[in-house]
């Protein structure tokens, strides 16, 4: 994932347990004279009725030479250093090997009928698969085979080694997020050795250029569809996580699907004035000006969008897993919302996923130390949150800044992706939240996020609205570190958890409709 959005979720635990302390001290007293509201949340046995009518469901059961076969194609996935250094510089021959790797472990992928495989700008991989039933709308798998860079320093073993060590498979890339590439053939390759053909059709697409901005892999591959007249029901991507250990209070783990992600705004600001000697200074310099101008951006904080996002939702689905007072006060939050939203913006990450963040990146003025300088500038980095777009920030922008010497020019910007569709009609979510349940029946709840980093499913948003993230396995605030960081690794078993989830995903999509949830009052 681009952007390090994983640091991000880290955090998330440091703001609950903040939010728990807080909420306590200060509301108990209030809860007690209140008649509340209890959470409702959908029990786990809702789940049976699932099956593809007429058809046979192939059972996830794989033999030990299979799942040899399963962890060692990762392996020499890892081995090939795929790596995206900058936009223009991606080690080529590497994307070159690690297509050879696939026809070479997924070779069913590459010769049945069924199946069309695409080369997109040289090094990404487009695969059509043609569905028995054309009525039923298509979908996409997404993942990317490149990585960030991982220098030998710091690393138990070499970063490109592939090695196996206590039930682990070490490498940059085991979890961004070549696991899910490989996974997603994987998962495919041993349905079609199974005989399996799908009734509903699907896409599955492997960007190369995802860390260093996927113009070149996803956005070629969007265009190319689009072009085709291609519309797809739902995408899921990287980008979110089956959250463990990160809730004081939370033993469980809880599943959470981004289903938005923010936009961003690179600015610059400008000041001109007449340049000068230093011996007879203007009252003002365009130094002074602008580090006024930036100096109030920084202090005033961008409007809390609390409620304008999944958070709400998220938090009163996670308050049924609480002991009193959160569960009251986290299902209450049309009472307690404000003094809630107060507590979180207290963490830096929570505070990423309630507001637009401002972020002085730049400051550039003067050449010489005796001369008044005629020009002064400095970069700001903002990231948007889905309830506003980028003129509403530009003018909140202006109105904190107040001084029309201050000049503005936007240097590139994208909106926050709009909110996916959540509901219980929203087929994608649905499915999703489904097989997580049936594949980790340890997860206690599945709830909607925002991704505050960016992935390359934004890039598809001209032909699907249910934009999904969400990779299957498990993370714990220590795993959270290793992405973009030292040690990147992945347990075998949730390797083979993360194929067999594909394995049954597959598989629950080729039905119309995901059968109706029963919610019981708890
Ligand atoms: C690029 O990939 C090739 C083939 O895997 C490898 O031999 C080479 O060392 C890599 N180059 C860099 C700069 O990582
Ligand atoms: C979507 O389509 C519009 C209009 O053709 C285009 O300007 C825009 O770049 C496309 N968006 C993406 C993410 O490709």
């Amino acid at each position: 994932m681009a952007h390090r959005n994983v640091a991000a979720k880290a955090g998330l635990s440091a703001g609950l347990r903040a939010l728990a302390v807080g909420v306590m001290g200060t509301v108990l007293a209030l809860v007690a004279v209140l008649l509340l509201r209890t959470a409702t949340f959908p029990r786990l046995d809702e789940l049976h009725g699932w099956g593809r009518p007429g058809a046979f469901r192939i059972p996830a059961q794989f033999s030990e030479a299979e799942l040899k076969a399963v962890k060692e194609a990762l392996k020499e996935a890892i081995r090939i250093p795929t790596v995206a250094f900058s936009s223009e510089n991606i080690n080529t021959t590497a994307l070159t090997e690690f297509g050879e790797h696939l026809r070479k472990v997924f070779p069913s992928m590459f010769s049945t009928s069924f199946i069309q495989h695409e080369i997109v700008e040289k090094y990404s991989h487009l695969f059509t698969i043609h569905g028995s039933n054309p009525k039923l709308e298509p979908y996409m798998l997404l993942a990317h085979i490149d990585v960030v860079p991982a220098p030998d320093d710091g690393w138990e073993v070499p970063p490109f080694s592939g090695l196996e060590r206590d039930g682990f498979i070490y490498g940059r890339g085991t979890l961004d997020n070549k696991n899910s590439a490989m996974a997603i053939l994987q998962a495919m390759e041993l349905l079609l050795r199974r005989n399996y053909v799908p009734q509903r059709s699907f896409y599955i697409s492997l960007g190369h250029d995802e860390e260093v901005s996927g113009k070149y892999g996803a956005q070629k591959i969007a265009a190319l569809l689009e072009s085709r007249g291609v519309r797809l029901s739902f995408i899921i991507d990287e980008g979110s996580y089956i959250m463990d250990g990160f809730l004081a209070g939370f033993k469980k783990p809880f599943a959470v699907i981004a289903v938005s992600e923010k936009g961003g705004m690179n600015l610059k600001l400008q000041v001109d004035s007449a340049p000068g000697h230093s011996s007879a200074p203007p009252k003002e310099t365009s130094i002074g000006i602008l580090a006024a101008a930036v100096s109030r951006l920084e202090q005033t904080p961008m409007p809390n969008m609390f409620g304008y996002g999944t958070e709400k939702n998220m938090l009163e689905q996670l308050a049924g897993q609480f002991g009193f007072p959160m569960n009251i006060v986290l299902t209450n939050l049309w009472i307690f919302g404000p003094i809630v939203s107060r507590i979180l913006e207290k963490s830096p990450v929570i505070n990423a996923m309630i507001r637009t963040t401002v972020a002085l990146t730049m400051f550039n003025a003067g050449i010489k130390v005796n001369v008044i300088p005629s020009t002064s500038q400095a970069m700001i980095n903002f990231r948007i949150h889905p309830g506003q777009t980028i003129p509403e920030v530009l003018e909140i922008v202006q109105n904190i800044v107040a001084d029309d010497r201050v000049q503005y020019q936007v240097l590139n910007a994208f909106n926050p992706l709009p909110l996916s569709p959540y509901d219980h009609e929203a087929f994608g979510y649905q499915l999703l939240r489904r097989t997580i349940r049936d594949v980790f029946p340890e997860v206690s709840v599945v709830v909607p996020g925002i991704c505050i980093g960016n992935t390359d499913v934004r890039l598809y948003s001209n032909i699907s609205t249910g934009l999904y993230r969400f990779n299957p396995v498990p993370m714990n605030p220590e795993s959270f570190k290793s992405f973009h960081g030292l040690n990147e690794r992945i347990s075998i078993k949730a390797y083979e958890n993360q194929v067999m989830f594909l394995f049954e995903l597959i598989q629950n999509a080729d039905t119309e409709k995901v059968p109706e949830p029963h919610v019981h009052e708890l």
